[in-house]
Order: structure tokens, then C-alpha cells, then sequence
């Protein structure tokens, strides 16, 4: 008997839906919320609204799309945490109603967890054990993978995440959120070498990405001329930006290195500490293109077998939400529907 489970994420500012019939993925529509831009990061509340006129059109896609009949669902799946509350009330809210009217089990997904399961999605999967590294906007974590259902994290930021590194470098530079895709579009041009940020020395299996900014803050201020903060900054605002417009693609390509070095040398710790040999990238930093290449070469080199999932399911989609229900509903991992979201909770 084939399973089919219709999977939906909410968590953050895309709404997404999937339909996956025994861990095939046979659909994955994202509607991406443009509402925010103007505003310089997502709004919470402009986010739900968003999410409540794109779930219908959004699920009916996915079902579509997949030739699928509600009548065949076996399932229906949905991100319970972390994220914006109220983004996630309405992922939650209409799985709930959803598995009411059909009569039908609920699994309730973290969307960390998700992330790392992405690379179960193609056919060339990593054996267990795999070590991942994850990378999103609001997480930055060295997870531990021994079976589908057994995920541990082992290293996390302690302050910024990665993909706020990107983020929060960007504007300082004067681009628009989100900024991460940007850097690394300019860095594609300059030279990783011209300019020299901080590597954190943090303990053990920890990231810090906090000083990094402020060294870049510095370092803009005093329009290329030195990383500490000073008393009189050596620049004004239109030499800094004069500056930063004339160096662009060296300082992004700069930035883009260290913050790729920061993570790559405490995977690598990761995978000498654990003597795992299968490793991953998962969630939105993942689609960078120094990080990708960085990794695989790293691989090469520490004669690692590596992987990356597609670009489409590096950033928040439904489908890995259905390939980690898939494997939650072959263990029985069900919940009942009084269940409500959460925005923190850990694994
Ligand atoms: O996983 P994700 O889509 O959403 C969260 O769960 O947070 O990750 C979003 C983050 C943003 O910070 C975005 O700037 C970053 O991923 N990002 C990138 C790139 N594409 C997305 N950062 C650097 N280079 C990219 N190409
Ligand atoms: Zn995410």
C-alpha cells in the first residue's frame, strides 16, 4: 500500500504545499510574499495575512499539480515550529481542518529538522550517520543525523545567524532584504582577498557571527581604512559610500569568504570530533555559491562523500515538510488535534 501525505509550511513569508506519495516528492508550489520588501525585512503580521489568502490557491496548486484526489491523502502534514507565531497558525490551523474533514492522521513537523531532511528528497541520499550543517535566516546549526527520526544538534550560533550575517552585511552596504542572494551575486566578481574581516575564536562546536558585523561596521566607517572603532570615524558619508560603490564586488567577495571559512572550519572540527564521513548543507545559505563550491572542494579534499539539496528545497519549501512526515508517518509519529504551533521550541 502506497502512502501519500499533502504537506504545508508557514513558518516565516512563503507559503508552501506538497504532495509526496512514498518519499517521492510529486509536487512543491511556493508563493513567495513580496509584501515586504519595501519594509526592509518581514513584517509578522503583514505575514499572516498573506499566508491566509495564499493557503487555499496555494494547496489546491500542490494538489493539482500532483494529480492528486483529497480522497488518496493518507496524511496531512504541517511545520508546527519554529517561525512567526501567527504564520504558523495558519499552516497549523488549516492542517487541523484538513485532517478533520477527511477523516485523516496529522504530523507535525520541525522545520530544522525539515531543512536537514531535504537531503533525503533526490535519489542520491546520504547514509546514515551524515553530519549537516544547516544554514537559514534564523538558525545556524551542526546536526548529527543517525536515522530519519534521530536528529541531534551538536554546534549552533550563539548570537546572529549565517543568513543574518548575509543579511545584516548587506545593509550595511546600503542593499536591499534580503540581502544574502546580493552578496553573493557581487562577490561572483571580486576578490575574496583584498580585504581581511575577524574569524571569531569560539569554543568548541559554537558559531558567533555578531563581531563580524561590528568589524564590517568599522570598517565601512572608516571607508576601508582600518576595523576598529574609533573616536572620529576617518570618513564621511559620502566618502564611505563612495567607497563601498567603487569596492563593491572586493567587499562583498570578502565578506562572503570569511563568513563561508567561519563555517566550513567548524564543520570540518565537527567531522574530525564525530568520524562521519557523509555530509550535508541544508536551508537558504545553501544555495550560496562560494559556500557550495567551498564545501564541495572541502569534501574533496577531506576525501568526504558531500551533499547539497537542490536549489528549490535549499529555502523554505513544502516538500522537505513531506519527506520528514513521510518518515514520521512510518513510525507512527502522530499527533492528536488539539496540538497548537510554537515559535521557539527546540528539537
Ligand atoms: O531557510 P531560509 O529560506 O529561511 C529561514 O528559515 O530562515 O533562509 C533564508 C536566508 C536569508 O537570510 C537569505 O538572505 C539567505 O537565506 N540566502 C542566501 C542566499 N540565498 C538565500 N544567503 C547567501 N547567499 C545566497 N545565495
Ligand atoms: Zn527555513
Amino acid at each position: 500500500m502506497s502512502t501519500t501525505i499533502l504537506a504545508i509550511e508557514s513558518s516565516c513569508d512563503e507559503t508552501s504545499a506538497s504532495v509526496c506519495t512514498d518519499g517521492k516528492i510529486l509536487s512543491n508550489f511556493i508563493a513567495n510574499q513580496t509584501v515586504h520588501e519595501k519594509y526592509g525585512g518581514v513584517v509578522p503580521e503583514l505575514a499572516s495575512r498573506a499566508h491566509m489568502q495564499n493557503i487555499v490557491p496555494v494547496v489546491h496548486t500542490a494538489l493539482q499539480s500532483a494529480n492528486c484526489q483529497l480522497a488518496n491523502i493518507d496524511a496531512i502534514a504541517f511545520t508546527q515550529s519554529p517561525g512567526l507565531i501567527g504564520s504558523l497558525l495558519v499552516g497549523t490551523q488549516f492542517a487541523k481542518s484538513m485532517a478533520l474533514a477527511l477523516n485523516k492522521p496529522l504530523i507535525a513537523v520541525h522545520h530544522m529538522q525539515a531543512h536537514v531532511m531535504a537531503n533525503l528528497i533526490p535519489d542520491k541520499r546520504p547514509a546514515f550517520p551524515f553530519l549537516c550543517l544547516t544554514v537559514s535566516g534564523g538558525h545556524t546549526q551542526i546536526v548529527v543525523c543517525k536515522s530519519p527520526t534521530d536528529l541531534k544538534v551538536i554546534g549552533e550560533t550563539i548570537d546572529d545567524a549565517a543568513g543574518e550575517a548575509f543579511d545584516k552585511s548587506a545593509k550595511l552596504l546600503g542593499l536591499p532584504y534580503p540581502g544574502g542572494p546580493l552578496i553573493d551575486k557581487y562577490a561572483a566578481t571580486g576578490n575574496a582577498l583584498r580585504f581581511t574581516f575577524p574569524e571569531p575564536q569560539i569554543p568548541g562546536l559554537n558559531f558567533s557571527f555578531s563581531g563580524l558585523k561590528t568589524s564590517i561596521l568599522y570598517f565601512l566607517k572608516n571607508a576601508g581604512t582600518s576595523n576598529v572603532y574609533k573616536e572620529a570615524f576617518l570618513a564621511d558619508e559620502a566618502t564611505q559610500k563612495k567607497f563601498i560603490a567603487d569596492n563593491l564586488e572586493d567587499i562583498c567577495a570578502s565578506i562572503q569568504q570569511r563568513i563561508v571559512s567561519i563555517l566550513l572550519n567548524k564543520l570540518k572540527k565537527a567531522a574530525i570530533e564525530t568520524g562521519i564521513t557523509n555530509l550535508c548543507l541544508a536551508g537558504g545559505v545553501s544555495a550560496n555559491s562560494g559556500l557550495r563550491k567551498s564545501f564541495t572542494e572541502l569534501g574533496e579534499k577531506m576525501k568526504w562523500k558531500t551533499f547539497i539539496p537542490a536549489f528549490q528545497y535549499c529555502t523554505d519549501n513544502a516538500a522537505m515538510i513531506a519527506i520528514t512526515a513521510y518518515y514520521k508517518y512510518q513510525a507512527g509519529q502522530f499527533v492528536e488535534l488539539n496540538t497548537i504551533p510554537n515559535a521557539r521550541a527546540e528539537w
